[in-house]
C-alpha cells in the first residue's frame, strides 16, 4: 500500500496529513498497487547506474562512487573519524550536500571544515533530531548527497522509544532510505559502534541498506581503513586506506 500527493505526485508508504515534498495541505491519498514488474533483459545493470563521485579512495571502495538513490551505512567506533570523513565527502562532491546532524552545531562543523581546508559553501547543516522535520528541511535544498550523522541521534515521532533504541533506529533508517530512494539521492547513514551495545549499531539496519562500510583505525595513528562489508553494487574485496 502506498500514498500519493494529488498536487505533486510525491508518493510515500506512510500516510501523512500533508505532503512532505510540496507541503500541500491535502492529505496523501491511497495510490494503486504500484507493483513494478520489469523484464530482466530490459533492466539496467549496475555499470549503467548514475554514480556520484566523492573522493577517489572511497569511490574505489564503493565500485565507482555513490549510486543515486542508494543507502550506505558507515559504522565505526567513537572518535575514529566518521564525521571528518563525511565532511571530506561533502566537500568533494559536485553540488549541494545536506548533513543532518543532531550531534554537532553548525559552528563546530564549520570550524572543522576550515581546519580541513574544505570549502563548505555547498554544505547545509540541518541540526535537527526529528527525521520528518529534517527531511522537510533537506528537500528544500535539493541536495545531490544526504548525510545523517548519526543514526543513533535521530528519531521518528510515533515510535515509543528513545533515540538509539533498536525500534527507533530501524524506523528512522527505513524512513530515510525510502526518502532517498524516492528522490534519487544517495544517502549515507553514520552509525556508532559501541562495545557496550546498548545503542543499536549498524547491524540493526544492514538489511535495509545497499552498502555497509566499516571505518577502522587507531585514532592516534594517521591511517584509517574503510572496509566494505556489503555492497549491492560492487565487490567487497577492496579496502581503502585514508590518511
Ligand atoms: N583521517 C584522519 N587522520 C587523522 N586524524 C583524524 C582523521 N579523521 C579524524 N581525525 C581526528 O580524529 C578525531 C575524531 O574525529 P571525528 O569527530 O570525525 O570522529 P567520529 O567518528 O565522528 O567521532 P564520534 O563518534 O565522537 O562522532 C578528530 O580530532 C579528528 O581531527
Ligand atoms: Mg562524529
Amino acid at each position: 500500500m502506498s500514498f500519493k500527493c494529488g498536487s505533486c505526485g510525491y508518493s510515500s508508504v506512510k500516510w501523512a496529513g500533508f505532503c512532505l515534498r510540496c507541503s500541500s495541505s491535502d492529505a496523501l491519498a491511497p495510490a494503486g498497487s504500484g507493483a513494478a514488474a520489469v523484464n530482466l533483459s530490459e533492466a539496467g545493470d549496475s555499470a549503467s547506474m548514475q554514480r556520484i563521485r566523492t573522493i577517489s579512495e572511497v569511490d574505489r571502495v564503493l565500485g565507482g562512487g555513490l549510486v543515486a538513490g542508494s543507502a550506505t551505512v558507515i559504522g565505526g567506533e567513537p572518535g575514529v573519524g566518521k564525521s571528518t570523513l563525511m565532511l571530506q565527502l561533502a566537500g568533494a562532491v559536485e553540488g549541494p550536500v545536506v548533513i543532518i546532524s543532531a550531534e554537532e552545531t553548525a559552528s563546530q562543523v564549520s570550524d572543522r571544515a576550515k581546519r580541513l581546508g574544505i570549502d563548505a559553501g555547498a554544505i547545509t547543516l540541518v541540526s535537527e533530531s526529528s527525521v520528518d522535520a529534517a527531511l522537510e528541511a533537506a528537500i528544500a535544498v535539493d541536495p545531490v548527497l544526504l548525510v545523517v550523522d548519526s543514526l543513533q541521534t535521530v528519531s521518528c515521532a510515533g515510535v515509543e522509544a528513545s533515540a538509539g533504541a533498536v525500534s527507533q533506529v530501524r524506523e528512522s533508517a527505513s524512513r530515510l532510505v525510502r526518502a532517498a530512494r524516492h528522490w534519487g539521492v544517495p544517502l549515507i547513514l553514520v552509525s556508532h559502534v559501541t562495545k557496550a551495545g546498548h545503542l543499536a549499531g549498524p547491524k540493526t539496519v544492514e538489511h535495509l541498506v545497499d552498502v555497509v562500510l566499516s571505518l577502522e583505525g587507531d585514532p592516534r595513528l594517521g591511517l584509517r581503513f574503510l572496509r566494505p562489508l556489503k555492497n549491492r553494487f560492487g565487490r567487497t574485496e577492496e579496502s581503502g586506506v585514508l590518511e
